[in-house]
C-alpha cells in the first residue's frame, strides 16, 4: 500500500499537537487504516496516550525508540511497538531527545535522517499513514520530520495567543519546501475551542484569511481529553460517545479524505 507520512507540527507549544495526532491516529486505525504513530518530543505525550508512565519510561530509556533510531545504533522498523489500539503502531520517544540536535549536528545529510530512516518502512508498505508528532522547536530535528513528510497539519489553539507565531511556521514550512520540494500543508486544524467566546470567531476569521485550508471539523474543549491521557488512553477509545471523540473520529475522516 502506499504511505502517506503527515507531521503535526507548530512551533507554539500547547496548540494541540500531540492530542491531534494520538486521537486522529486512532481513528484512522479504528476505520481500517494500518498506522503508524512516531513520537517526535522528549515530553514523550504522545507514547503516554498510549502506555502509562512506567512502560514510557522503559521504553524511553531503552534501546528502541526514535533516539537510538536517529543515532544509527538501531533500525527504525525495530523501534515500533504495538499499542491496545486497533492497527495502530508507535515509535516511542526518549528523555535523550533533549540532546537530539547535537545528536543530529555533526552528521552527513542531517536534515534527511529521518526520512532514509523512514524509507524501509515506507518500501514494506506496511502502513497508510505515518504520523509524527513534532515538538514546539524549529530546529534541525524538526526539519528533519517535515522533510520526511508528505504533508504536515497545523494544529492552532483557538485562543488569543493561538495564532502567534503562525506566521513564522508558514515561512519555515516554505523554507524547508526549498530542500523538500514535495512537502504540502495539508491544513490547519483548530483545537480547544470555546464557542462562546469571542476570540474563537477572530481567530476563525483571521485563519479564513490566511489562505491554507481550514478543516471545516475542530475540537472543542472538552475534560474527557484530559480524563483519557490520565488514564493513557486516545479519548477515542476512553469514551468514544463524548463530543471530542466524535469530533476527531469526523477530523481523521476529512484528513482521509484529503490525502487521497
Ligand atoms: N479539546 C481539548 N479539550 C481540553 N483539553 C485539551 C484539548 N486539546 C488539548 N487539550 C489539553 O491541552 C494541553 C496541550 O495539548 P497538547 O496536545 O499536549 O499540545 P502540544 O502537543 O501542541 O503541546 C494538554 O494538557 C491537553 O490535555
Ligand atoms: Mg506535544
Amino acid at each position: 500500500m502506499k504511505t502517506t507520512v503527515i507531521s503535526f507540527a507548530n512551533n507554539k507549544g500547547g496548540s494541540g499537537k500531540s492530542t491531534t495526532c494520538s486521537n486522529v491516529g486512532c481513528a484512522l486505525g479504528a476505520s481500517g487504516k494500518k498506522v503508524l504513530l512516531i513520537d517526535g518530543d522528549m515530553q514523550l505525550n504522545l507514547s503516554l496516550s498510549y502506555f502509562d508512565e512506567d512502560r514510557v519510561f522503559e521504553l524511553a530509556s531503552g534501546e528502541k525508540n526514535i533516539f537510538r533510531a536517529m543515532q544509527g545504533r538501531v533500525k527504525l522498523e525495530d523501534c515500533i511497538v504495538p499499542t491496545a489500539c486497533e492497527n495502530v503502531d508507535i515509535i516511542p520517544s526518549s528523555t535523550l531527545m533533549s540532546g537530539i540536535e547535537f545528536e543530529l549536528f555533526p552528521k552527513m545529510q542531517r536534515e534527511f535522517l529521518l526520512r532514509k530512516a523512514l524509507a524501509p518502512v515506507i518500501k514494506a508498505g506496511r502502513y497508510d499513514y505515518i504520523l509524527v508528532d513534532a515538538p514546539p522547536t524549529l530546529g534541525t530535528w524538526v526539519i528533519n520530520i517535515l522533510a520526511a513528510s508528505d504533508k504536515v497539519i497545523i494544529p492552532v489553539e483557538a485562543s488569543p495567543w493561538g495564532l502567534f507565531g503562525l506566521a513564522n511556521m508558514f515561512e519555515f514550512v516554505e523554507e524547508i519546501r526549498g530542500i523538500a520540494p514535495g512537502l504540502e500543508i495539508l491544513g490547519i486544524t483548530v483545537t480547544k475551542v470555546s464557542e462562546r467566546k469571542n476570540y474563537f470567531k477572530q481567530t476563525m476569521q483571521t485563519l479564513a484569511e490566511s489562505g491554507t485550508y481550514v478543516f471545516p471539523t475542530y475540537v472543542r474543549v472538552d475534560v474527557n481529553i484530559e480524563k483519557a491521557q490520565d488514564v493513557s488512553l486516545p479519548v477515542t477509545v476512553f469514551n468514544p460517545k463524548s463530543r471530542s471523540a466524535q469530533e476527531f473520529t469526523q477530523l481523521a475522516k476529512e484528513i482521509d479524505a484529503r490525502c487521497r
